[in-house]
């Protein structure tokens, strides 16, 4: 997003009742660093859980992804530096791989470092924010594979979530592939630590959506007036992050003052959680078949293979 359409977003959000700031405001280069440390911490487990999957399964996943094509194209939204896609495309007949993601820096360090990993894959990297239009660049032949792990599908709500996957379902094409990362819903009480974890890694993660705020757009939040709230809603399936105030609050963004009472909460993230027939009925919305689903014994996660 450009500086503009965030403080747009950002500006609406908080004029808003209750009021509301979008998840990619953690991300800055502070806020990367907060989740890298967030996927280490033992309370939060989707990444840990995800890459023992992949790990297991590897062979039979890109086998099952390919389905019999001699060539394959992967193209991965939201790529950062690549890393999960390497394990796959060890195991892919794959001629070209096309990573999209908003940070130039992630992109171009991953890129050459697949190139350097696998010669035969022509690398391309494409500067986009994967939640608006974007235009790929032109593709070699081969069965198109998609690739979203990581459960970043729970942060759209179910609606945008099926129209996400109908974007995605265009661009592998009919024959396509499309392999997610879902996370399972599970004891309330863990997936709250999830997003609340021990070590305060996550709290300071969400505090960094005001920190962000803060350096950018000279807003001047004190962040020792506002807490951290992880709380679970089981009815709409999803785990919530919240700012709290913690006493009755004023603050201003861009020249622009807002007030808080004590207790009020920005809503900064949804994190929704599917079982598996869920999120088949939700990838069938949008027109895609499942094929195969990987869990771990915990059946803590899942990766789902879809078929265009
Ligand atoms: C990167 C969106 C998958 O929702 O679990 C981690 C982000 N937020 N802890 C998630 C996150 C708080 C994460 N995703």
């Amino acid at each position: 997003m450009t500086d503009d359409r965030l403080l747009r977003v950002v500006l609406h959000g908080l004029a808003s009742s209750p009021k509301t700031l979008p998840p990619t405001l953690f991300y800055d280069e502070a806020g990367s660093g907060l989740f890298d440390r967030i996927t280490t911490v033992e309370d939060y487990y989707p990444t840990r859980v995800e890459a023992e999957i992949f790990r297991e399964h590897a062979v039979e996943m890109a086998m099952a992804a390919a389905d019999g094509a001699a060539r394959v194209v992967m193209v991965e939204p939201g790529c950062g530096s690549g890393a999960k896609a390497a394990s796959l495309l060890a195991h892919l007949p794959a001629v070209a791989y096309v990573g999209i993601d908003v940070s130039v820096t992630a992109l171009t360090a991953g890129a050459s470092r697949l190139e350097e990993a696998f010669p035969k894959v022509t690398v391309m990297a494409v500067e986009a924010d994967y939640h608006e239009p974007f235009t790929l660049p032109a593709l070699p032949e081969g069965r198109r594979i998609g690739f979203f792990p990581g459960s970043t599908i729970g942060n759209f709500d179910p609606d945008d979530a099926v129209h996400f996957l109908a974007n995605m379902r265009e661009i592998v094409r009919p024959g396509g592939r499309f392999l997610i990362g879902v996370d399972l819903w599970k004891d309330p009480a863990v997936l709250r630590r999830a997003y609340d974890d021990r070590e305060g890694v996550t709290a300071a993660f969400n505090k960094n959506a005001l920190a962000h705020l803060n350096r950018r757009y000279a807003a001047d939040f004190v962040l020792a007036q506002f807490g951290h709230l992880s709380r679970v809603d089981a009815a709409l399936g999803r785990v919530e992050m919240h700012l709290q105030a913690r006493e009755a609050v004023v603050f201003h963004v861009a020249g622009r003052r807002f007030s808080m009472a004590a207790g009020e909460t920005i809503h900064t993230e949804n994190a929704y959680k599917y079982d598996i027939p869920g999120f088949g009925a939700l990838a069938g919305r949008a027109g895609f078949q499942l094929r195969q689903t990987w869990t771990d014994a915990g059946s803590r996660f899942a990766v789902l293979l879809l078929a265009a």
